[in-house]
């Protein structure tokens, strides 16, 4: 156990060692081979649009940030898993139960793995989705608003990292469990983990009209690691792949006793074949607690419901559907060709990538090639379903993205480098050092048939001397490369928000004309909202007061009130009456415990206060949104608790509605 200890700890060194000598040094140039034409390749003139979105995942702020390639510029961060005061997500009373789970209201998730939804193998620009780790969700992002509309939370699974990817069709989003954990939860002893913990790989239906996902059916594999995954393509389509660790099922001290085995797996999950099992009344449902929240666009409102259930499928129980590729030590990447005959492995502590062949998969599956098995599933032979591997490529090799010319480009993140290397021939074809520890690489379209191969993001765990410092914490950031020649040429640096762990990206045609603009007045179902100043009043309901309020340019309606009391809770519902494009009004009231409100144009959205003192209080627009949101403002007047006036509201002295304001 010490000599393995050491060896690794020594490798570790060596390779630390390898990465400040090889380097480049301070002094000597770091900004890479910067041509003078680097500069006219990134600039967008003002006024001008960039020609791809890129949605940068937040890693551990938990949401998801949205720049243009290739300036690099930061448009938007869109709230997900963590609570966002900007935008109101999360604090209003409509969009709290978008953080509801089993384990009740969690504020803050950690983001990874952003994957866009796709159309015969092509992104199509209708969905976004990403993992959280921490308390296992998956979310779903409309990209015709840019808004979180739905969350999934995942039973049975724990650091929902190998996830969330999506099948060429979008028939499935998937989420696989990076720690195996009791399946379900119940109370034993940590050290009697092996053999009796599990591993969750779930598969989640996509309703292709409106989005909403459901868990179709969750396998119960053995209880590895599962750390990422890809869906097969064109050839391979049907199938997922899973890469593992800690396939030694170690509970202690992993760095040294999950990096026993020399190979892990690569688990081959042929899904149309589980599809078709399930669809025949196979798998069995199980109680189970989980989360499903979904957010309502017409009513403007999440609903938070809680689902019991959860079909689980056996591995056993659908023999030829599951098997286990061999693959070099603890595998991190698990990454699929365009033309989904090429499976690469990572091992990131192997120095050594495998590249595995879908067609040999196939061949050695009806020649029952196996060696053995691993808890029933059968292990195939290395040499029967391996296509080759690239040895010593650069060291802690982690991820491969694909062009359409048959070249991957693959991170070592030991040695801060993306190695383009041509997948036929196994050969390294071009270098380029990256600033620093690079984890993720993104080429817009990766994850599908069609890579739109002109850039390449490299996203950088360490910046040290990048930018300007701001004290011990330094931003992480992304470099973009253009890659439509022969050798990669590094454009620009850009900071990032959070981890920018992983991306997705797409070319902006895509979105950007069906971009929501404003949403509709008369489409607006929300209980509370109004149409028109003359609906707007103010309704005592025991020690509720509830105010149906609206805003347009540049005023409140009602914007006096009375007769409220200490004690009361007080909920302003809001409608912004605005039908014109970038007209967001805000509003914010002394001493309410939450965030302000931006509510855009056609728009209810709730929030509550709760006076603690008797006075005359006020409340304001909090977005400059005309020449006159300096005037755009209100007051209520707090009485004691014990008084007696009644509830009046007025706008310009009248009470709304009353005369023809
Ligand atoms: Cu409305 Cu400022």
């Amino acid at each position: 156990m010490k000599t393995i200890f050491k060896t690794i700890f020594l490798f570790v060194i060596t390779a630390g060692f390898l990465t400040s000598c090889g380097g480049p040094t301070k002094n000597e140039s770091n900004r890479g081979a910067i041509s003078g034409s680097a500069a006219e390749k990134v600039y967008v003139a003002p006024g001008e649009h960039d020609s791809h979105y890129a949605f940068l995942s937040g890693g551990f702020s938990g949401q998801l940030a949205v720049y243009g390639l290739p300036s690099g510029r930061l448009f938007r961060v869109i709230p997900v898993f963590s609570q966002d005061p900007e935008k109101a997500y999360g604090y209003s009373e409509e969009t709290k139960p978008m953080l509801m789970t089993s384990h009740g209201f969690i504020p803050w998730g950690d983001s990874h793995h952003p994957d866009i939804s796709q159309t015969k193998g092509s992104v199509d620009g209708r969905w976004v989705f990403i993992n959280e780790n921490n308390t296992p969700r998956i979310a779903r992002i409309s990209l015709e608003t840019f808004e979180t509309e739905e969350i999934i939370e995942i039973p049975n699974s724990a650091g929902n990292h190998s996830s969330s990817f999506v099948t060429e069709n979008s028939e499935y989003v998937v989420a696989g469990t990076r720690f195996a954990v009791p399946f379900p939860q119940r109370d034993m002893s940590i050290k009697d983990m092996k053999g009796n913990f599990s591993g969750a790989l779930s598969f989640l239906k996509i309703d292709q009209e409106t989005g909403h996902m459901n868990i179709a059916f969750q396998i119960k594999m053995p209880g590895f690691n599962y750390d990422l995954s890809h869906p097969g393509r064109g050839k391979s389509h049907g199938w997922f792949f899973f890469s593992t660790y800690n396939t030694e099922e170690a509970n202690t001290l992993l760095e040294v006793n999950a990096s026993q085995n020399d190979k892990d797996y690569i688990a081959a999950i042929n899904w149309k074949k589980i599809e078709e099992y399930v669809a025949n009344g196979g798998g069995k449902k199980v109680p189970a607690r989980y989360a499903h929240n979904i957010w309502n666009d017409d009513a403007h409102t999440a609903v938070h419901k809680m689902v019991k259930e959860v079909l689980v499928v056996e591995p056993k129980d659908v023999p030829g559907a599951i098997f286990f590729l061999p693959t070099a030590k603890s595998p991190h990447g698990c990454d699929v060709d365009p033309t989904g005959e090429y499976i690469i492995g990572n091992g990131k502590l192997a120095a050594q990538m495998t590249i595995h062949s879908f067609t040999k998969l196939q061949k050695a599956i009806a020649d029952k090639a196996f060696d053995g098995d691993k808890y029933g599933i059968p292990v195939i032979k290395f040499d029967a379903v391996n296509y080759g591997t690239l040895d010593q490529p650069g060291l802690g090799p982690l991820h491969t993205e694909f062009d359409t010319r048959g070249n991957g480009y693959t991170t070592f993140f030991i040695s801060s480098e993306v190695v383009k290397w041509n997948i036929k021939d196994l050969k390294v074809i071009d270098r380029h050092p990256v600033y620093y520890s690079v984890g993720h690489l993104m080429i817009p379209g990766g994850n599908s048939q069609t890579p739109d191969d002109k850039y390449l993001v490299a996203m950088n765990k360490i910046t040290k001397d990048r930018y300007l410092p701001t004290g011990p914490e330094v931003c992480q950031s992304a470099q973009l490369f253009d890659i439509s020649g022969d050798k990669m040429e590094l454009l620009l640096d850009f900071p990032t928000i959070g981890e920018p762990h992983y991306a997705a990206g797409i070319a902006a045609d895509k979105i950007a004309p069906k971009s929501k603009k404003i949403f509709r007045l008369d489409e607006n179902t929300h209980p509370y909202a109004v149409k028109n100043e003359g609906e707007t009043k103010v309704v005592r309901k025991g020690k509720e007061v509830h105010i149906y309020m609206s805003m347009i340019r540049s005023h409140f309606s009602p914007d006096n009130i009375e007769g409220v009391k200490v004690g009361d809770k007080v909920f302003f519902h809001v409608t912004n009456l605005e039908q014109d494009y970038d007209v967001p009004h805000g509003i914010s009231m002394i001493g309410a415990n939450t965030s302000e409100l931006l509510i855009m144009p056609g728009r209810t959205t709730t929030f509550t206060w709760e006076p603690k003192e008797v006075g005359v209080w006020p409340f304001y627009c909090t977005d400059f949104c005309s020449a006159l949101h300096q005037e755009m403002q209100g007051y209520i007047r707090v009485s004691p608790s014990n008084s007696n006036i009644k509830i009046t509201y007025t706008l310009d002295d009248e009470i709304p509605g009353t005369d023809d304001l």
